[in-house]
């Protein structure tokens, strides 16, 4: 399936559940980041899939408009939503797209892991670096609270431990990723037709 077929099925769903054009924004450069990063993994680990990399990322915030207004956690909610429309392979990759269950176990990282780590790295639709991106979630999310503050900082110590599993591979500095997605933006297009 080519890279236009997936971006299209996603955006049913989107339509579907009337997501919010600033999260639109948003899963589409984590898309992009997350393709980044998964196109040069498969080349040295074969075990990955590339589309359903794709899938997670444009997926994994399909419930986050829905969330907003409930309160529901929309980790375990867009999880429900992509296994409702038989997504399956990508439940995992959205329910731990916040928050992993585990590290990499050998150095495999697996597609929730790049799907993670690339929504990590964009804070509303740009790439920024882990600690730009922490300082903001901070802000935003702990307002404070210590016990907040704590976990969030022990999720982005995953996060950083995370990054260094997936760049050892790739020979790339992780504060580069930003100059090379400037010149490969492959789903940007499909958005503006
Ligand atoms: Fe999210
Ligand atoms: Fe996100």
């Amino acid at each position: 399936m080519d890279l236009k077929d997936i971006f299209e099925d996603c955006k049913s769903l989107w339509d579907l559940y009337q997501m919010l054009p600033n999260i639109r924004e948003h899963s589409l450069v984590v898309a992009e980041v997350a393709f980044f990063i998964g196109k040069r993994l498969t080349e040295v680990q074969n075990s990955l899939s590339l589309e359903t990399v794709v899938r997670g990322a444009l997926m994994h915030d399909i419930a986050k408009g829905i969330s907003l207004k409930t309160g529901e956690d929309h980790c375990k909610l867009g999880r429900e939503i992509c296994e409702r429309h038989g997504l399956w392979e990508i439940g995992e990759i959205v329910e731990e797209h916040v928050r992993l269950k585990e590290l990499p176990a050998q150095g495999q990282i697996r597609e929730k892991h790049i799907v993670c780590y690339a929504d990590k790295r964009v804070m509303h639709n740009r790439v920024v670096s882990l600690e730009k991106r922490l300082s903001d979630i901070l802000v935003r999310y702990a307002q404070g609270r210590p016990d907040a503050q704590e976990r969030i900082l022990q999720n982005f110590s995953l996060a950083k431990r995370l990054e260094e599993l997936i760049f050892q591979g790739l020979g790339i500095n992780p504060l580069d990723l930003q100059t090379f997605l400037e010149e490969e933006r492959p789903l940007r297009n499909f958005m503006e037709e």
